[in-house]
């Protein structure tokens, strides 16, 4: 299938078929597809400026610089193009802390299911063989351990850690949602031992889960916390972001050809803006439950969904056995776009600014396919 136009909450593709888009560029299409508020700041800036390399400040990286800073708890920040590369930049402040301030400690404690993106380093920091066994040796470094344990970060823990990186919500692993403490016992741990707490907010950012960041949610605070997908609703951009006191990078230590790109930023400081102004987080959330209501509902109807879990509008539907790829082709036959984030599970992850109107609709086609798989499995 090739999609050629994408306009609010839906997308066209060349046979002319329109389709309600609940994977939303991978979590990416914050506003929708072509919102104003992006176009009009994309066009403005092609004509000022376009590129000026990082070594110079331009203002649309000031100004975004400037809101993600009084709208976190982080106080510095290193723009990049990709949440692979935000990660990267994460983990090498995190080695360059522990060469200076923890006696060469270089190990980071990532955990199982996580996803930290495609680069080599980041397939050995993401806990899932399917994407190290292809690679393997990969570099060293990184130590997996089960999620939602705090015990095991624990165990793992010795002088040559430096860091433990997590999701606050597990996306590709399978929106996996932690205990209310984890993240709050993860970081007393940290604190206890000295070592830095990095969340990757790369998919959980941005309003995704009903608050701007997810650890608002969890009564946290990260050292470092990157950030990608969402925050350029649709734009490539990736973002690290550190408390000055782990902020240990001397000029020409890290860098990137495009990282901050003006045209880019200009596009996202005007959907950030957009998002806080409007304060899309609140309706991510009433949204949200409305969704898992609806799925809770679903889920009484057919004996095979065993759970609905997720938070805002990053949720999944996961089914007794593993029929998630045939109800993704199904949708797209009823012209609603899914993902199959396990063979067992589908994930929804639309635009921020998607309706009630249009979650009933979703919600209608999701009825109608687990209607007829249910009638399959009964013949
Ligand atoms: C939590 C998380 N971290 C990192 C990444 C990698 O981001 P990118 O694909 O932009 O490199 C992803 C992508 O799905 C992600 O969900």
């Amino acid at each position: 299938m090739t999609l050629v136009r994408g306009q609010g909450v839906w997308v066209r593709d060349s046979e002319g078929r329109k389709y309600l888009d609940f994977v939303g560029g991978w979590a990416v299409n914050s506003l929708g597809h072509c919102h104003p508020v992006l176009v009009e700041a994309l066009e403005k800036q092609a004509k000022t400026l376009i590129q000026a390399s990082n070594q110079f400040y331009t203002i649309p990286q000031i100004e975004l610089a400037q809101l993600l800073v009084e709208n976190s708890c982080l106080d510095r920040i290193f723009f990049c193009n990709s949440g692979a590369e935000a990660n990267e930049g994460a983990i090498k402040l995190a080695r360059r802390y522990g060469k200076l301030r923890l006696d060469g400690a270089y190990e980071v404690i990532t955990t199982y299911s996580s996803f930290h993106g495609r680069t080599l380093a980041m397939t050995a920091a993401t806990g899932q063989s399917k994407f190290q066994e292809p690679y393997i040796p990969l570099p060293d470094g990184f130590v997996n351990v089960e999620y939602n344990d705090v015990e095991a970060i624990k165990r793992a823990s010795n002088e040559r850690t430096c860091a433990v990186i997590l999701e606050p919500i597990q996306g590709e692993g399978g929106v996996n949602v932690p205990d209310v403490d984890y993240l709050k016992k993860v970081q007393s741990w940290c604190r206890e031992k000295g070592i830095i707490f990095i969340l990757d907010e790369i998919q959980t950012g941005i309003g995704r889960t009903g608050t701007l960041f997810a650890y608002e949610q969890y009564d946290v605070e990260p050292d470092i916390m990157t950030l990608a997908k969402g925050l350029g609703s649709g734009v490539p951009i990736g973002a690290l972001l550190a408390k000055e006191e782990v902020s240990l990078f001397s000029p020409g230590e890290h860098g990137s050809t495009f990282g901050g790109n003006p045209l880019v930023c200009a596009a996202a400081y005007a959907a950030l803006k957009y998002i806080i102004d409007n304060g899309i987080p609140r309706r991510v959330k009433r949204v949200g439950n409305y969704f898992m209501t609806k799925l809770e509902s679903l889920k009484q109807q057919f004996d095979f969904i065993t759970e609905v879990r997720g938070r805002g509008l990053l949720i999944a539907l996961e089914f007794s056995n593993e029929i998630a790829g045939e109800l993704v082709m199904a949708c797209l036959g009823k012209e609603l776009l899914v993902n199959a984030v396990k063979p067992n599970a589908l994930r929804f992850m639309p635009p921020l600014i998607i309706t009630e109107r249009e979650v009933d609709r979703a919600t209608q086609v999701l009825e109608g396919v687990l209607s007829e798989q249910k009638s399959k499995v009964g013949r």
